[in-house]
C-alpha cells in the first residue's frame, strides 16, 4: 500500500465509525469516495442519495451516469478521478443537508483534498460550489450556479495551487439535453487543465 492508500484508508476507517452527527442514525453504508488517489482532478457533490446509500458508491445512480458519460465526452474514464461529496452520510428522504452536519463532516474532505492533492477540484451544483468557495475564504465570490459554471478559481493550498471549477450538478441534465450540451462544454475546461 502506498502512503496515500494508507493516509485514505485512515479516512474511510475513520468515517465508518462516525457518529458526530445524527445522519450515523439513518444511513445505511457511508460514502467515502472513489477513484484515483493520484487524481489530477476531484469532483466533489452533495451528498449520497438512495442509491448510494445502498452501496457505498458515490455517483452510481442516474446522476452517476451522466458523470461517466461527461468524463468519458472529455476522454476520461472514472477510474482516472477521484469523486465524492461534501457529506458522506445520505440525508433522509434526500431532504438538504443541514449546517451542523456539514460543519460536523466538512474535515473528511478537508482530509481527503489533503492526501489526494487534486491540481483541480469540479464542484457539482449550487451546494458543493458554495461550501468549497467558503472553506476556501472566497465567500465574497458566492453567487448563483448559473452565473460561476466553468469560471477558475485559483486557490492557494499548503501543497500548491488548485483551481476550483464550478459546474452544474450532473442531476440537471437528467431530462434537459441543454443543460447536458453546457455541461459538455464545461467539461471541457477540465479538460484543458487536467495536468496543469
Ligand atoms: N448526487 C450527489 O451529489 N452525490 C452523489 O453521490 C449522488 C448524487
Ligand atoms: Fe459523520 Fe459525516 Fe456521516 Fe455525519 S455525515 S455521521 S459527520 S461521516
Amino acid at each position: 500500500m502506498s502512503k496515500k492508500d494508507e493516509l485514505l484508508k485512515k479516512i474511510k476507517d475513520e468515517v465508518i465509525g462516525c457518529k458526530k452527527c445524527s445522519l450515523s442514525k439513518t444511513r445505511t453504508l457511508p460514502v467515502i469516495g472513489q477513484g484515483d488517489h493520484k487524481a489530477k482532478i476531484m469532483f466533489v457533490g452533495e451528498a449520497p442519495g438512495a442509491n448510494e446509500d445502498k452501496t457505498g458508491v458515490p455517483f452510481c445512480g442516474q446522476s452517476g451516469n451522466i458523470l461517466t458519460e461527461l468524463l468519458n465526452s472529455i476522454g476520461l474514464q472514472r477510474e482516472n478521478v477521484y469523486i465524492c461529496n461534501i457529506l458522506k452520510c445520505r440525508p433522509p428522504e434526500n431532504r438538504n443537508p443541514q449546517a451542523n452536519e456539514i460543519e460536523a463532516c466538512i474535515s473528511y474532505l478537508e482530509k481527503q483534498i489533503e492526501v489526494i492533492k487534486p491540481k483541480i477540484i469540479g464542484a457539482l451544483g449550487n451546494y458543493a460550489v458554495s461550501h468549497i468557495l467558503k472553506k476556501y475564504n472566497l465567500d465574497d465570490q458566492i453567487q448563483g450556479i448559473s452565473k460561476m459554471r466553468g469560471k477558475i478559481f485559483k486557490v492557494k493550498v499548503s501543497f500548491g495551487e488548485i483551481k476550483i471549477i464550478p459546474l452544474y450538478h450532473p442531476a440537471v441534465a437528467a431530462y434537459n439535453a441543454n443543460m447536458k450540451d453546457i455541461l459538455k462544454e464545461d467539461f471541457k475546461i477540465l479538460k484543458k487543465y487536467n495536468g496543469k
